[in-house]
């Protein structure tokens, strides 16, 4: 197991190192060359000049390579190079690890209160108007819009946190003195990254602002989920959502690091300029950084990419880093950004939905949902009428015009998402849209056009109609709000899911959170669909995404970072999932979206975030430097490398002699993708509750595998804060490539310490012979 993992490391490992390309032409690379040595800053640039030097005849041609020096929180930089010099830096002694800067995408409130975080909740004072005052919440994304509610209003904050030593930079409409306050308290932009690959960013077209100032919105929204002030009279055109806004931490203060430009319609976030974000944010003393971007599968190494560097580093410095997931689900194996130092963040649907009705000219009547704010009543045609392949998709011209009518399109024709069939049927001059789609995939979203979704049955019957009626007709009443619909959550279909495909024995992603039609905060000068045709001025929008859901977390984060400010990143991770919950408003397992099955770890982590029930976890499970060096060992890094990774300290034993897995890591999950064999597991956990606690274990286990915990009780008093526990998992069947799942609960009757439990026996090939094949193997 530990062999056949650490080989694996290895082999990818190398793989990296082998494979940048050997194109002639230079492009940006980033050298990572470890912690940061405290040297003044000056010497360090030096220093990477120096390291230039190398690979250039000349100083000044070296000068002109170098896009940054990283040299604050950690030392490497990023340079145009070709692949002949980026090879040559990378078997240098002292570089760790030398990768193209890749370009990232964006992941493109009710949720509060549905998860239990009410404002008017009688008591004292509501847990987020409680905590969050001392922590600044770092939000990397497309920058932000400074004049919307959620940050102009910083009545009733205290003065900026001593420590923070961030910096409001003046840019292109951005006017420090006017948009930073005591809410906003940084902003800054990184552009050089993007330009070496783009181009000019005048020369873009895009309308971007060189500044801070969020062009498109998706950082303003991200922002205000996290971190935004109490904002009353928010809602969509027309109210819809309407209510009381506010951010995970409305008191917690924000800062923006833009790092992704908006152009071709698209987010591009290049690596040397997330790099860049990172080595100043955590100089400037951000608590938590929120990042909604990431990369598709197949997955860099973890010290191949500015995320994963970043988020190390973070870690060391006590500073808690937030990702989404992705949007590639619903199929397995797709998650992104799943580097054990940071937390992954999966979405989920909240109890808020937009009854539409729709009533036909037969009087036959159905509920959709959208986002309807004027009622309408026209002719009705099916898309197949106008269509030449009866797909409602952009590609096939229109045959004829459906200038005054609503069109039914089905999901099903062409695979069209309703976003391109809504761009179809505009083109053929519809004036709007019934959008037919499985029920595990209904989504509603902005289409620009008003659109009104149905799931597959009601389509079909709507479709019959069509056919049948001579002159069909249909009205479209306005959508409502409406709260407490149920089963709620839910995963949505479009959330990433695990295991993670370059290290699957940390499980990921490890919770969710609402990322589902969440309103928040929107430039009025980008348009709610962000299509450059449409002209409509917001200042709130729906949005649904990982995107939207990471920032959930980062707002608890900052909450639990305020009310415990001596919790390691992990041990608020550990406190995170420990408490987090399985079952919905109906107390039946979570389902699945994009399958409609009861959740399992790689779609939900631990389960759905419980911000109240994580501000009181009980136990945790905490990662220190120590652990980080052996999880390091188990990837096969040597003790010189580790040296320059890991903040020095005499007492940390670097040397890697003995046989590490990463199964050891203390992780608050235990994923074994590999179960040849009984193998035993150690974690160790945190006692912050009570300091007198009597813990007792229960096991639930995984189907065909036993799983045996001891000592199966913990006494912890006030000398033994720590207790170590070990789980033997045994195959007791045979099986390969099958995932099945269990859990460990330690209980001391008031608090619950989750830990999931997924296990992949893998034995088959073992057995040999064809009585142990999987159809004729007894089951347990
Ligand atoms: C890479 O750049 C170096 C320095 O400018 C140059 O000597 C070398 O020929 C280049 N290699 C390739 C493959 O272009
Ligand atoms: C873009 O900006 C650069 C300098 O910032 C300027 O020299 C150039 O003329 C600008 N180009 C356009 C198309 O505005
Ligand atoms: C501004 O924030 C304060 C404190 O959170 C809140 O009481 C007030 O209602 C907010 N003002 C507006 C206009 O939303
Ligand atoms: C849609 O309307 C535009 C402008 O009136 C017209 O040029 C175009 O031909 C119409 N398209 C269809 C398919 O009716
Ligand atoms: C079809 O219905 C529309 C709207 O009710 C009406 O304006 C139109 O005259 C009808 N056409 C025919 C052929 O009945
Ligand atoms: C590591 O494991 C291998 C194979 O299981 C064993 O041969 C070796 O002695 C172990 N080394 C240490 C230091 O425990």
């Amino acid at each position: 197991m530990t062999a056949s993992s650490k080989l694996l490391w290895v082999l990818f490992f190398s793989l990296s190192f082998h494979s940048i390309p050997t194109t002639p032409t230079p492009h940006v690379y980033i050298v990572y060359l470890g912690h940061s040595h405290g040297h003044d800053p000056l010497l360090t640039t030096k220093s990477h000049v120096q390291i230039l030097c190398n690979v250039f005849s000349e100083e000044s041609q070296a000068r002109e390579a170098l896009v940054y020096s990283y040299k604050h929180s950690f030392s490497g930089f990023a340079a145009l190079l070709n692949s002949t010099q980026a090879t040559t830096l990378s078997n240098m002694e002292g570089v760790i690890s030398v990768f193209r800067s890749k370009v990232l995408q964006l992941h493109t409130t009710r949720s509060w209160d549905f998860m239990g975080l009410a404002l008017d909740t009688g008591e004292a004072t509501p847990l987020q108007l409680k905590y969050g005052d001392d922590v600044v919440v770092g939000i990397f994304d497309t920058g932000i819009w400074p004049e919307s509610a959620s940050f102009r209003n910083d009545s009733g904050l205290g003065p900026v946190p001593a420590r923070w030593r961030g910096a409001c930079v003046k840019g292109e409409r951005f006017d420090p003195a006017a948009a930073c306050n005591r809410k906003l308290v940084g902003a800054r932009y990184y552009v050089a990254g993007f330009e070496r690959e783009f181009g000019p960013l005048n020369a873009t077209g895009s309308g971007e602002y060189r500044s801070a100032r969020d062009r498109v919105g998706h950082g303003t929204h991200t922002a205000s989920t996290a971190a935004g002030s109490v904002a009353r009279g928010a809602g969509y055109l027309g109210g819809l959502g309407g209510g009381v806004a506010r951010g995970g931490a409305p008191r917690a203060r924000v800062a923006a690091y833009k790092v992704c430009w908006f152009v071709q319609l698209q987010g591009r976030c290049t690596e040397a300029d997330i790099m860049a974000a990172f080595d100043d944010a955590l100089r400037d003393g951000v608590g938590v950084i929120s990042l909604s971007l990431g990369s598709s599968p197949p997955l860099t190494p973890l010290f191949a990419t500015s995320t994963d560097v970043g988020a190390f580093h973070a870690a060391q410095m006590g500073v808690a880093v937030v990702f989404s997931a992705g949007n590639d689900g619903p199929d397995a194996a797709l998650v992104q950004n799943v580097s054990p130092w940071a937390t992954c963040v999966a979405a989920g649907t909240i109890d808020r939905a937009f009854p539409t009705p729709i009533t036909l000219g037969n009087t036959v009547s159905f509920v959709g949902q959208g986002f309807i704010v004027k009622e309408m009543k026209m002719n009705l045609i099916d898309g197949g009428q106008i269509f030449d392949d009866g797909s409602c998709s952009f590609d096939s011209s229109p045959r004829r015009s459906a200038t005054g009518k609503i069109v039914l399109c089905f999901s099903s024709l062409g695979q069209v998402s309703s976003t391109v069939a809504a761009l179809a049927v505009l083109a053929a001059n519809g004036s709007a849209m019934i959008f037919s789609e499985t029920i595990t995939k209904l989504t509603i979203q902005d289409d620009f056009l008003p659109t009104v979704h149905v799931d597959l049955h009601q389509g079909t019957q709507i479709l019959d109609y069509i056919q049948s009626a001579g002159n069909a007709t249909v009205l479209i009443s306005l959508s409502r709000t409406s709260i407490g619909s149920s089963p709620a959550p839910s995963v949505a279909y479009f959330s990433s899911r695990g295991p993670s495909s370059i290290s699957p024995n940390i499980l990921k992603p490890d919770i969710a959170a609402p990322g589902v039609n969440i309103l928040a905060a929107w430039p009025p000068l980008s348009s709610p669909t962000m299509l450059p045709f449409d002209r409509r001025s917001v200042n709130w929008n729906f949005e649904s995404g990982t995107s939207m859901s990471c920032p959930h977390v980062s707002g608890i984060v900052a909450l639990i970072k305020s009310a415990h400010p001596c919790w390691s990143p992990a041990a608020i991770r550990s406190a995170l999932m420990t408490t987090a919950y399985m079952t919905d408003t109906t107390y039946d397992t979570i389902l699945a979206g994009g399958t409609l099955k009861p959740v399992d770890p790689f779609d939900i982590g631990a389960g759905h975030v419980n911000p109240v029930a994580a501000m009181d976890p009980g136990l945790v499970y905490d990662i220190e430097t120590e652990d980080y060096v052996i999880f390091l060992c188990s990837l096969g890094y040597t003790e010189s490398q580790i040296k320059r990774m890991v903040l020095p300290s005499p007492s940390i034993d670097t040397s890697c002699s003995g046989n590490y897995s990463d199964l050891d890591l203390n992780y608050p999950a235990i994923t074994i993708s590999n179960l040849r064999s009984s193998i035993t597991v150690k974690r160790t956990l945190r006692n912050v509750g009570q300091k007198n606690a009597f813990y007792f274990a229960s096991v639930k286990n995984p189907q065909g595998v036993h799983a045996f915990v001891w000592p199966g009780v913990l006494i912890f008093t006030p000398h033994k804060e720590k207790m170590t526990y070990y789980v033997t998992v045994t195959p007791i069947k045979q099986s390969e490539d099958r995932y099945d799942f269990g859990e460990i609960m330690w209980s001391d009757g008031y608090h619950h310490v989750r830990t999931p439990l997924a296990v992949r026996v893998s034995n088959v090939r073992d057995g040999g012979s064809d009585r142990t094949r999987p159809e004729s193997h007894q089951s347990a």
